[in-house]
């Protein structure tokens, strides 16, 4: 038979898109470690697709865009992808084997939620590989197990996260599209070094986080230029004492002309909320200029969705 004609074994991709915080009120340390959090979050447009074939073995492959920094993800069992794999086996009471492709455009360690975003098409990609038929509700349930972002990455849109940011309600606010420039670092940022050094530089931080509900008003009015005065984020102030160029940078974006700069997360990644697309593009290129790698997308976009089907 020739090459051409010879048939791939059926598999599938799932997208799940990037999130940022546009409120992120952070509490003092639970028992537990992980802080109380009160975020609102929105999905933009820069994607990590997750491909997955049927395979008598599990082995993991990844090709990354030029501005991730592909070394920076194991491929062994540590692997996210990995571990929704086993809690899928448990859950199922059987082995969830598969060959799984990782294509990353989400920036690594970036503050981005970019392992949670391939934790999320993991799951709903060996769900439908292997016909799980796993609930909505255990579903969220394992993402909740694998990461405090892992459930947003499954729903998309805005929505409120509660807990330890894994208790995720949608809001339906006007959808109105929100125009981002994102300029990730090439070297990534600890999660648990940024909340560590949040708890140095805020020893008397409140139990109760701050409350979204400036955010959330603004939301409502679809207005990107009342929402950007809104935005904020308790890990901004430790991830620009770890980074101090982060602040320059916020500084030098805002006189490009975005509405409002603002470390995504835990960073180091740094957001600008623009006007429209034109501006987008022209704060982009302003940055790009000055030796920035600078992204445009906009949201809010779909959670973790099914974008290529079945290959035959
Ligand atoms: O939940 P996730 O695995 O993404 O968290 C990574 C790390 O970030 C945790 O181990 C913890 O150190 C820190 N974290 C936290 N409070 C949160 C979320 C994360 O302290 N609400």
């Amino acid at each position: 038979m020739p090459e051409s004609f010879r048939r791939v074994p059926a598999g599938l991709t799932v997208r799940a898109p990037a999130k940022i915080n546009l409120h992120l009120g952070v509490g003092a340390p639970r028992p537990d470690g992980f802080h109380p959090l009160e975020t609102v979050y929105t999905s933009v447009g820069l994607y990590d697709d997750v491909l997955v074939r049927p395979a008598a073995a599990w082995s993991l492959g990844l090709t990354a865009a030029d501005h991730v920094d592909a070394d920076a993800v194991p491929l062994d069992d540590t692997n996210i992808v990995a571990a929704a794999a086993r809690a899928l086996g448990i859950l199922h009471d059987r082995p969830v084997v598969a060959h799984v492709e990782i294509t990353k455009g989400i920036p690594v360690a970036g503050g981005l939620a970019g392992g949670s975003a391939d934790a999320a098409a993991a799951l709903v990609a060996l769900d439908r590989l292997l016909d799980l038929e796993t609930s909505d509700e255990d579903l969220l349930h394992l993402a909740a197990q694998l990461g405090s972002d892992v459930p947003f990455a499954l729903y998309g849109g805005h929505a409120l996260g509660t807990g330890r940011g894994e208790v995720v309600t949608p809001l339906d606010v006007n959808d109105e599209p929100l125009w981002w420039v994102i300029v990730p670092s090439s070297e990534g940022l600890s999660t648990p070094a940024v909340y560590r050094h949040f708890d140095a530089l805020s020893p008397d931080a409140p139990a109760e986080p701050r409350s979204a509900e400036h955010v959330l008003k603004a939301l409502e009015t679809g207005s990107a230029l009342a929402l950007a005065r809104t935005l904020f984020n308790d890990l901004q102030a430790p991830a620009i004492d770890l980074r101090p160029e982060l602040g320059t940078l916020i500084a030098q974006g805002e006189e490009a002309g975005a509405l409002r700069g603002i470390v995504s997360g835990s960073g180091p990644t740094v957001v600008f909320l623009c006007g429209s697309a034109d501006e987008a593009r022209g704060v982009a290129g302003a940055l790009q200029e000055t030796g920035h790698t600078a992204l445009v997308a906009n949201g809010p976009v779909a959670g973790a969705h099914v974008v290529a089907p079945p290959t035959f």
